[in-house]
C-alpha cells in the first residue's frame, strides 16, 4: 500500500498551548504511571496519559515523554518500561508521580518483575515493554515498545478527562484476572 508523505503545515496562526491542551482534555483517557529504573538500579517513574495501544500483532504500544522529565535520561538509557494502568482508587499515586522532586517510591508499594522494572501494587492492569523504537515528537519523545508480558487484575480503571479524575460506571469495570504474567 503506498502511504502518502506529510502534507505541508497549513497552521495560519501560532496555536495557544493552553487553548490546545483545554480542547485535548476533551479525549478521555486512563491514567497510567510508566516505570523504568536508572543504570544505578533506582526505581524511576512518571504519570502518563499520552499511552495508547499502536498494534496486536506484533503487540506494541506507545506513549510520549516531556523533554524537560528530569526522568528523561532514565527512560532513554533504559531497555525496558512498565506501564502500571492504575486504578481508580489510586488519584493520590498519580499525584505523586505527576510532581517532580523528591523519592516517589518512598512509601509506595512495589516490587521488582521482569528485568529488574518497577511494578507497582493494586492496579487494574500491567504492560512490560521492551523499547522497540522512538521517535521525535516536538517537545515529547514517543516511545514505542513492545509488549513482552502483561495482566490485568478485577480492578476499575482510574479515568481522567478535561483535566480532571473521574469514574466509571460499574458495568465497565472488568471483572476477571487474566494475563501473561511476568514472573
Ligand atoms: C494525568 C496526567 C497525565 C500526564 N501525562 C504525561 C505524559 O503523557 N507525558 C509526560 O511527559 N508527562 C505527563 N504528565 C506530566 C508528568 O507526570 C509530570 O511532568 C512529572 O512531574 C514528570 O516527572 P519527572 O520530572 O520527575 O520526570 C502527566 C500528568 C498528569 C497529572
Amino acid at each position: 500500500m503506498k502511504i502518502h508523505p506529510a502534507g505541508p503545515s497549513v497552521s495560519q496562526m501560532p496555536v495557544d498551548p493552553a487553548l490546545l491542551r483545554r480542547a485535548l482534555g476533551a479525549f478521555v483517557t486512563g491514567v497510567t504511571i510508566v516505570t523504568t529504573r536508572t543504570a544505578a538500579g533506582d526505581p524511576v517513574g512518571i504519570t502518563v496519559n499520552s499511552f495508547n495501544a499502536v498494534s496486536l500483532s506484533p503487540p506494541l504500544v506507545l506513549w510520549s515523554l516531556s523533554l524537560h522529565a528530569t526522568s528523561f535520561d532514565a527512560f532513554v538509557q533504559s531497555s525496558h518500561f512498565v506501564v502500571n494502568v492504575l486504578g481508580r482508587h489510586q488519584i493520590p499515586l498519580s499525584e505523586r508521580f505527576a510532581t517532580t522532586g523528591g523519592d516517589k517510591f518512598a512509601g509506595v508499594a512495589w516490587r521488582k518483575g521482569l528485568a529488574d522494572m518497577p511494578f507497582l501494587d493494586g492496579t487494574a492492569a500491567r504492560f512490560t515493554c521492551r523499547n522497540a523504537h522512538r521517535y521525535p515528537g516536538g517537545d515529547h519523545l514517543i516511545f514505542v515498545g513492545e509488549v513482552v508480558a502483561f495482566e490485568r487484575g478485577a480492578r476499575a480503571p482510574l479515568v481522567y478527562a478535561n483535566g480532571g479524575y473521574a469514574e466509571l460506571r460499574d458495568s465497565c469495570i472488568a471483572d476477571q484476572y487474566m494475563g501473561i504474567p511476568a514472573v
